[in-house]
C-alpha cells in the first residue's frame, strides 16, 4: 500500500479467477483486462466488434505468453465458465445525435445502463455459484455530481442501481460485493468518438485530451474495486480518485449527488429498470427480491 493509498502494485494473485470485462477492446477496459491478466486471471473480453476484440486479445497473448484471454461478443450465457469478477465498463459518450433503439431506449441509456443491468441480472446465479468473494463493478463517472433533480443522468442511475442490487444480494445472503466506480477524466478513444454535432463537443474533446489521465491510470478504480482484499464485504461503496482529473490512487469515496443515497428512489429505479427490461424482452428477468429491512450500504 502506497503512502497515498492503494496502487496497482497491491493487486493480489488472481490465479484461478475468471473475470468478464465489457468494452474490453480499448481504453479503460483494455488496460483493466491487461492488469487482470498480468496478475493471473483468465479474462473473457466482451465487446460489440469481434475483430477489435480479437486484435486486443492477440496483443495481450503476445505480451503475456500463456495468458488465458478469450474474446467473445455474445456467447457468454451458453458457456459454463465461472465468473468471479464482472466489470460493466462499455460505454459511449456524445458520439452521435439523439436516437432511440428499436426496443424504445435512448441509445446511450441502452448501452451504458440497461444493457449492463440485463447482463448483470442474467449472470447473477453464475457469479454467485462461482465461489466466495465475487465482485461486480459498475463503471460510472464523476458526472454523477451534475445529475439533475429529476434523475435524468445515466451515471447516477449506475450508482443507484449498484446500491440497490448490493442491498438485495446481501438480504439474500449472497457473497457478492457490488461496487460503482468512477475513473476520473481519462484520455481514451471515447474522446476520438465525440460527435462534433454536440454543442459541448469541442470543450469535451479538449478537456479529455489535454487533462485526461492515461488509460492505465483510468483503470485503477475498477482494478481496486475488482481485486482489493480489503474491500471484501464493503460492497455498495463508491470508488474513485479523489479528484476528477488525478490520480494514481483509488479510494473509497462518496457520490457527490445525494440522490445516490435515497433508498426509496434507488428501489424505484431498480424496479422500473426490471420492468423496462421485461417490456423490451417480452418476459420477466430474474431479479433478487427486495425483502427484509434495509441494510446500510
Ligand atoms: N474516458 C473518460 O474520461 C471517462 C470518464 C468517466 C467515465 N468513463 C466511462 O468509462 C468507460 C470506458 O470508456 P473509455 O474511456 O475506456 O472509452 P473507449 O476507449 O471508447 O472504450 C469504450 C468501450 O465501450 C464500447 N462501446 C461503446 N459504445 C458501445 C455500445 N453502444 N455497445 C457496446 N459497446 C460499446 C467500445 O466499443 P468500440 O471500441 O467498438 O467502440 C469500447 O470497447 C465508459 O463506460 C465511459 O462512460 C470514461
Amino acid at each position: 500500500m502506497g503512502l497515498l493509498g492503494w496502487t496497482r502494485r497491491d493487486v493480489p494473485s488472481l490465479a484461478g479467477k475468471v473475470a468478464l470485462v465489457t468494452g474490453a477492446n480499448s481504453g479503460i477496459g483494455f488496460e483493466l483486462t491487461r492488469q487482470l491478466v498480468e496478475h493471473g486471471a483468465e479474462v473473457v473480453m466482451v465487446g460489440r466488434d469481434k475483430q477489435l476484440l480479437d486484435w486486443a486479445a492477440r496483443d495481450l497473448e503476445e505480451e503475456f505468453p500463456g495468458a488465458r484471454v478469450e474474446s467473445t461478443a455474445r456467447e457468454i450465457l451458453s458457456t459454463k465458465l465461472p465468473i468471479n469478477i464482472l466489470v460493466n465498463n462499455a460505454g459511449r459518450f456524445v458520439d452521435a445525435p439523439f436516437c432511440v433503439t428499436p426496443d424504445g431506449f435512448e441509445q446511450t441509456l441502452a448501452s451504458n445502463y440497461f444493457g449492463h443491468a440485463l447482463l448483470t441480472l442474467m449472470l447473477l446465479d453464475r457469479i454467485a455459484a462461482s465461489g466466495p468473494g465475487a465482485r461486480i463493478v459498475n463503471v460510472s463517472s464523476p458526472a454523477e455530481q451534475y445529475a439533475t433533480a429529476d434523475l435524468d443522468d445515466i451515471t447516477l442511475f449506475q450508482i443507484m442501481f449498484n446500491h440497490e442490487l448490493h442491498r438485495r444480494l446481501r438480504l439474500e445472503g449472497r457473497d457478492i460485493d457490488c461496487f460503482a466506480v468512477h475513473p476520473g477524466m481519462v484520455a481514451t478513444g471515447l474522446s476520438n468518438k465525440v460527435s462534433f454535432c454536440h454543442p459541448s463537443a469541442v470543450a469535451i474533446y479538449a478537456a479529455m485530451r489535454l487533462s485526461g489521465q492515461s488509460p492505465l491510470q483510468g483503470a485503477q478504480s475498477a482494478l481496486f474495486a475488482a481485486t482489493a482484499p480489503q474491500l471484501r464485504g464493503k460492497g455498495g461503496a463508491y470508488i474513485g480518485p479523489l479528484y476528477a482529473t488525478n490520480t494514481f490512487h483509488a479510494h473509497e469515496r462518496y457520490p457527490v449527488n445525494r440522490a445516490a443515497y435515497d433508498y426509496e428512489t434507488c428501489v424505484k429505479l431498480f424496479n422500473r429498470t426490471a420492468a423496462e427490461l421485461a417490456r423490451a424482452l417480452g418476459h420477466d428477468v430474474p431479479v433478487p427480491p427486495a425483502v427484509g429491512a434495509r441494510v446500510p450500504v
